[in-house]
C-alpha cells in the first residue's frame, strides 16, 4: 500500500539482499520509521516487541529471523536453536509456528552450505504468497460488501477490531483487503475502527492505514460496537484472526468476542477473514486449547500519546496501587461467526465447513 506516494510493504529485503527492513509499528501513527533486522535475534526482538504484529506479519518476519540465523551459523544446533528461541516470541499467533516449523523442515534436509540461500528464497516467497493470499480474500469478501451495498441506500458501515490491515500482512490485510477493494471499486463503504485498547492497534494503526487510503473512518472506543449495532448503523463486521481452530472456533483480539455477541443480538453479519496459514488442524476447542498471550499491566494503566506540541508521552490512566490484567486476546465460538473468508472463498465457521474449502486435510 502507498505512504505518501510510495508503495510500501511492511517487511522488505534491502538491496543487498540480507538485510530485512521493516516499519517500526510502535512508532506509527506519529512516525513513520523503517529499522533494520541484521541477525536473528533482531527478528526476534522485533516480534517480541511488536515492531512488527499482526499473525501473517509475525510469520514472515520469523522466516526472516531464520533466513539471518542462517548467515550467523548454518549448522544443524544454531538451526534448533534459531527456531526455539523465534518460537518463544508470542504464544498465540499459530502463523509463527506455521513459518517456523515449514523453514526448519526444509532447511534440515539441505547441506549448511546450501541453507542460507534457501532460507532467503523461501522467506520471500511465503510473503509473496501472503500477498497474494491476502488479494484473494479481498476478492472474496468483495462479494459481501457488494450484496450489502445492493441492500441499502448509501454507505456500506463496516466495523473492525484490531488491526487486520496491510501492517499486520504483507500487503492489503486480511479484514481490511475487502474493504479496500470495494473502496477501489468505487462502492462507498464507511470503517467503524474499534481503537482497540490497550495499544491501540485500531486507533493507531488502522485509521492511519485508511486514512492514508482515502477510506471514510470513524474511530469509536471498544464499547461503542454495541450500540452502533442496536441503531442500525453497521451492516457488517470484518475481523481478521491470530488461530481458528479446526472446529471454526476464533482467536483475535481481546474484544473480538464481545463484538460477535453484539453482532449475533442484532443480526449483523460477523466475518472473520484469514490466509489458510492461520487454521490450526490441531486443535478443536480455542476456549480450552489456544494459549493466551498475557502481557505488561503497565499497557492497561498507561496510555501513550502526542501532545499538541509534538512530544510523545505516556500518561497513567488508572489510579496509582490498583492491580491491572491484561489478557490480549479472546476466543470467538464458531457458533457466533457468520463466515470465514478464506483464500478458497467463504464458509462457515465449522469443521464440516472448513473441511469443504480444504479437502487435503481430512485424516
Ligand atoms: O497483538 P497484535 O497487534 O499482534 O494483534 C493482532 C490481531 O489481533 C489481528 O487482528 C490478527 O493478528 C489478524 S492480522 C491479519
Amino acid at each position: 500500500m502507498k505512504v505518501q506516494g510510495k508503495h510500501y510493504r511492511p517487511i522488505w529485503l534491502d538491496a543487498d539482499g540480507w538485510r530485512v527492513r521493516i516499519i517500526d509499528q510502535t512508532r506509527l501513527p506519529f512516525a513513520f520509521e523503517v529499522t533494520t533486522l541484521e541477525t536473528s535475534e533482531d527478528a526476534a526482538r522485533a516480534i517480541r516487541d511488536m515492531l512488527v504484529r499482526g499473525a501473517p506479519l509475525i510469520g514472515v518476519t520469523a522466516a526472516y529471523g531464520m533466513a539471518l540465523a542462517m548467515r550467523e551459523d548454518p549448522g544443524d544446533a544454531w538451526l534448533a536453536e534459531a527456531h526455539e528461541r523465534l518460537m518463544r516470541t508470542r504464544p498465540t499467533a499459530i502463523n509463527l509456528r506455521w513459518a517456523l516449523d515449514d523453514m526448519r523442515m526444509r532447511l534440515r534436509s539441505l547441506p549448511p552450505a546450501e541453507r542460507v540461500d534457501a532460507a532467503y528464497a523461501r522467506a520471500t516467497e511465503m510473503a509473496d504468497e501472503d500477498v497474494e493470499i491476502n488479494h484473494l480474500i479481498g476478492r472474496h469478501g468483495l462479494a459481501l460488501i457488494e450484496e450489502a451495498a445492493r441492500a441499502k441506500e448509501g454507505p456500506v458501515n463496516i466495523l473492525t477490531h484490531c488491526n487486520a490491515g496491510w501492517l499486520a500482512t504483507c500487503d492489503w490485510g486480511t479484514a481490511t483487503s475487502p474493504i479496500y477493494h470495494a473502496h477501489d471499486a468505487g462502492i462507498p463503504v464507511h470503517v467503524w475502527v474499534d481503537e482497540t485498547r490497550p495499544r491501540n492497534q485500531g486507533g493507531h494503526l488502522t485509521a492511519w492505514e485508511l486514512h492514508n487510503h482515502g477510506v471514510p473512518h470513524t474511530v469509536v472506543v471498544d464499547n461503542a460496537g454495541g450500540h452502533l449495532m442496536q441503531h442500525g448503523d453497521v451492516d457488517l463486521c470484518f475481523v481478521g484472526t491470530d488461530r481458528v481452530t479446526a472446529t471454526g472456533d476464533v482467536c483475535n483480539k481481546i474484544g473480538t468476542y464481545l463484538k460477535a455477541l453484539a453482532a449475533k443480538d442484532n443480526g449483523v453479519p460477523f466475518y472473520v477473514c484469514l490466509p489458510s496459514p492461520t487454521i490450526d488442524w490441531t486443535v478443536n476447542d480455542g476456549i480450552a486449547e489456544i494459549p493466551i498471550e498475557e502481557r505488561a499491566a503497565t499497557e492497561v494503566t498507561h496510555v501513550t500519546g502526542l501532545t499538541d506540541n509534538g512530544h510523545l508521552v505516556q500518561a497513567r490512566v488508572v489510579s496509582p496501587g490498583s492491580r491491572a490484567a491484561n489478557p490480549a486476546f479472546d476466543v470467538t465460538p464458531g457458533r457466533l461467526v457468520s463466515g470465514l473468508v478464506t483464500e478458497r472463498g467463504v464458509t462457515t465457521a465449522s469443521a464440516a465447513g472448513l473441511l469443504e474449502l480444504f479437502p487435503e486435510r481430512a485424516a
